[in-house]
Parts: structure tokens; C-alpha cells; sequence
């Protein structure tokens, strides 16, 4: 059975080529613009220049150099920016990085409580206002685009959190698809396994009659897997990029989630193997989620054969199928060339009790059914460095 859900998603999508330049259609008139952006890929593919050039009535503010993983040591120079220009909207041009890092930028300019990483990131704090911001998406993976998530690092610590609130949803983004056409290989295939592992985090878990749900993450992992070997061998294939970029899109704005389990345990352990190794966040996803379906083949039994029969069109036994969940989940990740051992990383038994020793301190245990505590993440994580 569905649970009860409320489901809100107030963020306006504007598809397709050319649409960089309805910009200034969709950011009031007169607004002093903060404009986000990372370590330059934007001054290579033209995409800085179509958004100056669409901004050209706008007072505009620049801040780059947000980096992938962004931190909260360099998006509080950006806050302190925003906050000194007084700027009235923000405009973040780049990849998921860039957004979350926006995310909390327009938290913070106008929190007045101070300490924004217990009050902000941490959520020690309710604040009740956030500058409004706008995206134009140039790689699509992390869904950041349709909802009000975010993840942010502190450097000095090498932590990596989750934060949100209803008031971060952008107020548009911009998906051209031809935006995406400059990514090298590796960030391609970092987007097609983050999004697929969302999928898997929202589907992956016991079945409860959701029809609608489950048929749509069905169609949005089939549509990865028919478009990675394509995106792969041409990022200038628009057909299959901007089937690539909606599906990455859909399968995190909260819509396979609504009145379902949902998983999370893979992103959280990911987050750790980040923050500790500098592992891109795709690639840290994939070296968990092979282990953590064999830890849990038991629990996720159901949803592990319907994937097998329904998005692998395998056959056989239970067990079979079971195991061929596993196998084919491990060989979209190689197929698009992302390892799925984390001792390629370097992770080893020290990381692995850090890991346990972080999650018992704060005292998580995550999971669709409250059990992957930190021995079970333990034992996960052992089985990807053997
Ligand atoms: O910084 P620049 O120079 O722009 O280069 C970036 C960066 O080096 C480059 N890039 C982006 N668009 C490009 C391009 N290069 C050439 N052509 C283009 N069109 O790609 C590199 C990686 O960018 P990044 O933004 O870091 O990647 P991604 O979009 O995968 O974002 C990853 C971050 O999002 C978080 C992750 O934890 C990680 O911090 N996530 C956010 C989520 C959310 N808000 O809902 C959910 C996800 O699960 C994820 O955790
Ligand atoms: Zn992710």
C-alpha cells in the first residue's frame, strides 16, 4: 500500500537548446545578480558568455572557484560577497557542485544567527528566509536542479552533510543539453551512475504495491542504461544527452519517492568515503551498493527480482535472479568504466573503523528498515575491500 504523502515541487524547468537565453524572462527586472560558478569549465564551452549575454540589462556580481564537493570554507567568502554587494537573487552556472553550494549561499546571506555549519548545515537552527536562485545545469546527474537538497563538505574536518529546506528549491533551471556536450568521459560516467544509484535508493527496498513508482524508476533506469553506451561514445549525441539529462532530473525531484521506503544507507556510507578519500561522489556509491544489496538480499529479496525480470528482462529462480541483480548492478557500474571495489581508493580497515566510529557517535542507523547500523555498515564495507 502507497502511504500517505504530500508531494510539492514548485521548480520550473526550462528544456532544451537555446533556452540559456530566457533568462532575463525569468529573473525579475532590476535584480543585482550573485553569479556562481566552479573552477572555469563555463569560460570553455561558451556557456558564461550566452549567460552575459542574456543578463546584459543586470547588475551582475561574480563568484567562481567552487569546487566539486563544494565547501563551507569557500562558500562563505561567497556569502560574505553577497551579503556586501546586497545582491537580490543568485544565479548558479555549473554542475550539481555549484547548486549546493548556491543552496546554502542563499541560506546563509541573510541568516543573521551566525555559525552557519551548526545552524545551516548541521540544521541546528529553523531560519525562515533564503535570497532566491536560479540554474543554468551543465551536468546532469546529482537531480540538484528539481529539488531543495544539498551536500556540503568542511574541509578542515573532512565531514560531508546533507542539508535542505523547502525554501531551497530553485526557482527555475535551465537544462540545454548542448551545455553538457564539453563534459569529459569520467564526469559523464560519474552522472549515469549517481543517477541510477538515486533510482536504486528510492526503488531498491520491499515491495508496497506502489504501481506508478515503481514503473517509473523502472523506465528512468532503463533509459540510463540504454543511454550510457551512447553518452559515452558521443557527448555531442543531443538525442541521447537530453534523454540523460531529464531522466537524471526525474529520478531525484521527489516524485519516485512519494509514499515508498526509501534507502539512503549507500549515499550516507558514500558521503564518508568522500569526505575521507576524495573519492568523486558517483564513484563512492558505486563501491557500496553491490555489497550493501549482497548484505541485504534477504530484506530486499522482492524489489531484487523484480529489477532482475523487469529492467534486465532476466529469468530464473529466486536465488538466480537474485544473484543476477548483483551481477548486472556491478556491470553498468564497469561498463561505463566506474570501479566497484573501494580498496581501488585506498580505503582499508582504518577508514572502515573511522567510518563505524563517526555513524555510532552520531548515533545514525539508516536503511528502509532502521538496520544498517555501523556494524552492518562495517560488514558492507569489508566485502568492497576484499
Ligand atoms: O568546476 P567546473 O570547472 O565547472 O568543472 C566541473 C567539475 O570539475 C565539471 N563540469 C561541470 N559541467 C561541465 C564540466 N566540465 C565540462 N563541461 C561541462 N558542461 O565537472 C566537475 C564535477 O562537477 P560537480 O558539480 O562536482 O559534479 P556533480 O554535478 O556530479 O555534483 C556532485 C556534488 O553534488 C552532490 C554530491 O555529493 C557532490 O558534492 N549531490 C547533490 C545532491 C542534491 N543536491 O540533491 C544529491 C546527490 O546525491 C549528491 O550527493
Ligand atoms: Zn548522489
Amino acid at each position: 500500500m502507497i502511504s500517505n504523502f504530500s508531494y510539492y515541487n514548485p521548480v520550473k524547468i526550462i528544456f532544451g537548446k537555446d533556452t540559456i537565453a530566457l533568462l532575463s524572462k525569468n529573473i525579475p527586472s532590476g535584480s543585482k545578480i550573485l553569479l556562481t560558478y566552479g573552477g572555469g569549465s563555463i569560460f570553455k564551452n561558451g556557456v558564461y558568455e550566452q549567460v552575459k549575454a542574456a543578463l546584459a540589462e543586470y547588475e551582475i556580481v561574480e563568484f567562481g572557484g567552487i569546487e566539486p564537493n563544494p565547501t563551507f570554507e569557500t562558500l562563505m567568502k561567497a556569502v560574505e560577497l553577497g551579503r556586501k554587494e546586497n545582491v537580490d537573487f543568485i544565479l548558479s552556472v555549473g554542475g550539481g557542485s555549484v547548486l549546493d553550494g548556491t543552496k546554502f549561499i542563499s541560506a546563509a546571506i541573510p541568516f543573521e544567527g551566525g555559525n552557519e555549519w551548526d545552524n545551516i548545515v548541521l540544521r541546528k537552527t529553523k531560519y525562515d528566509k533564503a535570497t532566491p536562485f536560479g540554474a543554468v545545469l551543465t551536468l546532469p546527474a546529482t537531480g540538484s536542479e528539481m529539488n531543495s537538497g544539498a551536500v556540503i563538505s568542511k574541509a578542515s574536518t573532512k565531514e560531508k552533510y546533507g542539508m535542505g529546506s523547502p525554501l531551497l528549491f530553485p526557482k527555475f533551471s535551465v537544462l540545454d543539453p548542448e551545455t553538457t556536450f564539453s563534459l569529459p568521459k569520467n564526469q559523464i560516467a560519474n552522472g549515469l551512475a549517481d543517477a541510477f544509484t538515486h533510482v536504486m535508493e528510492q526503488y531498491l527496498t520491499y515491495p508496497v504495491n506502489a504501481m506508478i513508482q515503481d514503473e517509473f524508476a523502472e523506465g528512468v533506469i532503463r533509459t540510463l542504461i540504454t543511454v550510457a553506451p551512447k553518452v559515452m561514445k558521443d557527448s555531442t549525441d543531443y538525442d541521447a544527452m537530453s534523454n540523460f539529462m531529464w531522466a537524471a532530473t526525474v529520478a531525484l525531484n521527489g516524485l519516485l519517492s512519494t509514499g515508498v521506503p526509501t534507502d539512503w544507507a549507500t549515499h550516507q556510507i558514500g558521503h564518508e568515503l568522500t569526505a575521507l578519500h576524495g573519492v568523486d561522489h558517483a564513484r563512492s556509491l558505486a563501491v557500496v551498493l553491490p555489497y550493501l544489496m549482497k548484505y541485504k538480499k534477504e530484506d530486499k529479496k522482492g524489489k531484487m527480482i523484480q529489477y532482475a525480470q523487469k529492467v534486465w528482462n532476466e529469468t530464473g529462480t529466486d536465488e538466480e535472479l537474485i544473484a543476477k541483480a548483483i551481477q548486472r548492478t556491478i556491470e553498468f557500474y564497469e561498463s561505463i568504466g566506474i570501479p566497484t571495489k573501494a580498496s581501488v581508493y585506498g580505503v582499508g580497515e582504518e577508514t572502515i573503523q573511522e567510518i563505524k566510529k563517526r555513524f555510532t557517535e552520531r548515533g545514525v542507523i539508516y536503511g528502509e528498515r532502521k538496520d544498517i547500523t555501523p556494524d552492518a555498515v562495517e560488514a558492507i564495507l569489508r566485502m568492497s575491500i576484499a
